[in-house]
């Protein structure tokens, strides 16, 4: 097949999706050119990607980190700031990848559809917590939104069996899988002391420190069934959480006619990432690809709710609708940056979610500006718990 070349902004370029979005385009200097980048704090490797992909646009997040990164770079570079920086740069390449770290990635999944792109979705706290703005814009002619999270990627391939009708009425279920994170099996005595150390230390994937720790405490998983039924516009009622602790099956699908539709691969970010960079192309490099001549184990189990409560606080969220999504994804965001901070505990993570949605009242979500005085007020009473 002919391959058009195709613009790229890395949105969230330091990061560990960002740094395997780059090894994508490495490999493919044809096929992509990056021409936009952004960062938070990190502005040496700003820097340096900017100078490596000789990139003339750039945004960072204030204008003191304007005034350092310019001195990094060359005075032909453009530097954009803040959310209208990033919203400016998502509208202006062809596919955009939105690999930025929590709610600060909502001006680019809005802007990147809005301007009618193709939309590489790593992160999931925009759509989970702005998932009917979201839905709006998504409509715009030529937008199209591709999932880099390994499950919905994995479910993504799966349904391209379906007549994609609205619901998918073919479908039964989703079956979305999960490692179990580092405390899988462990007994509650055990998670009252869990470490920082213990929960950075993710069995089967290497990530950035929020994801790694919301795998810790299966909020991760709880985000991503919000994901999977905003995404792919399904109750979540059909969708269900397998643990499966090899990470080689990605996701699941099962029909109507009882068919299981599963797609597997090594686990390795930089496949997802390639699939939605090429798609309708595959890339070449067989990032995932699997020795089934080696021990291939593929073994699977319930996940233990007592445990891990998260789980069942997204599903809770979710059947609330409205804006208790936002609230739990922003609850979420503010206790793990406390507990990666050092001033909670393990175990205190989901307490504070739980206990910010208890004071959650329904509340619609018809507007940005709903959005975003939702999202303050949650982050505001989680900090209030946090301060007591
Ligand atoms: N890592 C994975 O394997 C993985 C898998 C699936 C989905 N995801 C999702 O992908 C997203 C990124 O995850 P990650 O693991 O790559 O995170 P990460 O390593 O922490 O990187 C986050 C990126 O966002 C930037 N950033 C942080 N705060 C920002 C702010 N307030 N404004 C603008 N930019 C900001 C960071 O800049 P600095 O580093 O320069 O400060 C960095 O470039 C998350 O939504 C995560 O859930 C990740």
């Amino acid at each position: 097949m002919p391959t058009v070349r195709r613009s790229v902004a890395l949105l969230g370029a330091t990061g560990s999706i960002g740094s395997q979005t780059l090894d994508v385009l490495r490999r493919e200097p044809e096929m992509f050119e990056l021409v936009a980048l952004s960062g938070g704090e990190q502005l040496n490797e700003l820097a340096d990607i900017t100078n490596e992909f000789h990139v003339t646009r750039v945004g960072v997040i204030s204008d003191s980190h304007r005034d350092a990164l310019a001195a990094l770079v060359d005075s032909s570079v453009e530097i954009v700031v803040g959310e209208d920086g990033l919203s400016e740069l998502a509208a202006s390449a062809d596919v955009v990848v939105n690999a930025v770290l929590g709610f600060a990635g909502l001006p680019v999944t809005l802007s990147a559809l809005r301007a009618g792109k193709r939309l590489a979705l790593a992160n999931k706290e925009s759509l989970i917590a702005a998932a009917p703005l979201v839905a709006k814009v998504r409509a715009t002619p030529g937008a199209s939104m591709l999932p880099v999270d390994s499950e919905h990627c994995a479910i993504h391939q799966c349904l391209a069996s379906s007549p994609g009708e609205p619901g998918y009425p073919d479908v039964r279920r989703l079956l979305l899988t999960a490692s179990g994170g580092p405390f899988r099996g462990w007994s509650l005595d055990q998670l009252r002391g869990a470490t920082k150390a213990d929960a950075l230390n993710h069995p089967t994937w290497s990530m950035g420190a929020k994801i790694t720790i919301d795998s810790s405490t299966l909020m991760n998983k709880g985000l991503e069934v919000l994901e999977a039924s905003a995404f792919f516009g399904i109750n979540v009622d059909r969708v269900e959480v397998v643990v499966h602790p090899q990470s080689i099956v990605h996701s699941m699908v099962e029909y109507v006619d009882g068919s299981v539709l599963a797609q597997l691969s090594r686990p390795d970010m930089r496949l997802p990432i390639a699939y939605c960079l090429g798609m309708p192309v595959r890339l070449d490099h067989g990032w995932g690809a699997i020795d089934f001549t080696k021990d291939v184990e593929l073994t699977f189990e319930a996940p233990d709710p007592k445990s891990f409560p998260a789980l069942a606080l997204a599903y809770e969220a979710s059947r609330l609708g409205g804006a208790a999504p936002a609230w739990l994804s922003a609850a979420n965001e503010v206790a793990v940056a406390a507990f990666l901070a050092d001033q909670i505990s393990w175990c205190e993570i989901i307490d504070v979610v739980a206990r910010v949605m208890d004071e959650y009242v329904a509340d619609p979500l018809d507007s940005l500006q709903d959005l975003v005085a939702n999202d303050a007020t949650a982050r505001a009473r989680a900090h209030g718990i946090l301060e007591q």
